[in-house]
């Protein structure tokens, strides 16, 4: 199978190796209640109303959710769309990172559950069937093409920062364009990491993706708040050395490395000097240049 056979949505459809996993949640969509007619009412014009096919909780701050793709909805993988609920009689919106690639035929997005968050707290009870509304329009600077060509791309993330960067990994765009991608995933416990376990997992797995992947990817995963054998946060292990040791990299090289970075607005400005002391610029899509960063949203 040629590269673009595989990134052609209808090779995807047409794809055999349907999983288990892609079963239950064809079975789940097959079996979902018809749209309250009550509500559909209320959906506002120019948004999409989609199904929630599956969801996924981690731990008491982290769900993930997967629901169906409108026909027409097209974008590039890092990017991220406003995602809402109505809540009463208002719809209630939140940006949250795309965090499936662009071939895939379901949206996947990875959430925090915040107690009184305007939309987590109610989006982190949706179950199958329901509705989640979307606008139209998918934006975003965490895109392979808002960087100039390198050989080593780094996705620095710290919890949910980690979802454009699930987009990206699962995309053979990412593996065309470098030799060696390192995601990087920070959170406050070992359980938090568990969504970046599985998602290597499932590419290793991955009848297509594991092929193109092969070794090129390497995840390194940390934890700030509990006993492991990978602890710091990743500015520190940066500015220690400690993370081109564990990786058996050399220190960042402006001809050579890449970055992208999303976690919280901390996060990004202290890995963004880090990475602007090493001689990286900051780049955007209309001037693409060493590295690109995004806010992980929360609420
Ligand atoms: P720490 O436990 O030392 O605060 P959160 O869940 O609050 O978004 O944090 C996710 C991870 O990001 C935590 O491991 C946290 O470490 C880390 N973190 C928080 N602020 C920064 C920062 N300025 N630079 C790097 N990592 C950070």
């Amino acid at each position: 199978m040629t590269f673009h056979a595989f990134k052609s949505g209808m090779e995807w459809y047409n794809c055999p190796a349907i999983s288990i996993v892609d079963l239950k949640w064809t079975d789940q969509r097959m079996n979902a209640p018809a749209k309250n007619e009550e509500f559909a009412a209320k959906i506002p014009d120019g948004v999409y109303a989609e199904t929630v096919i599956s969801v996924e909780h981690y731990t008491d701050r982290l769900f993930r959710f997967r629901m169906t793709r409108p026909a027409g909805f097209r974008f590039r993988s890092g990017e991220f769309a406003m995602i809402g609920l109505m809540v009463g009689e208002k719809p209630v919106y939140r940006a949250y990172s795309i965090a499936s690639p662009a071939w895939d035929e379901e949206l996947e997005f990875f959430s925090i559950k915040v107690p009184d968050g305007p939309l987590t707290s109610h989006l982190q009870a949706i179950k199958p069937g329901d509705t989640v509304l979307m606008r139209k329009k998918p934006t975003g600077t965490l895109v392979l093409d808002a960087l100039t060509p390198g050989k080593r791309l780094y996705m620095f993330s710290t919890g949910t920062g980690i979802a454009p960067f699930a987009s990206l990994i699962r995309d053979p765009e990412t593996y065309e364009k470098f030799e060696e991608v390192i995601l990087t995933h920070t959170c406050r416990d070992v359980a938090e990491l568990k969504y970046g376990f599985d998602l290597v997992e499932e590419i290793k797995n991955h009848e297509f993706l594991s092929e193109l992947v092969g070794d090129k990817l390497k995840h390194y995963a940390t934890v700030t708040r509990e006993d492991y054998p990978f602890t710091g946060r990743i500015t520190d292990l940066i500015e220690n050395g400690k993370m081109f040791a564990d990786l058996g990299v050399p220190a960042f090289d402006p001809e050579i490395d890449r970055g992208m970075i999303c976690g919280s607005s901390a996060m990004l400005k202290d890995t963004k000097e880090l990475l602007e002391k090493a001689g990286l610029n900051e780049g955007a899509n209309n001037k693409p240049a060493e590295f690109v960063i995004e806010r992980a949203f929360v609420g």
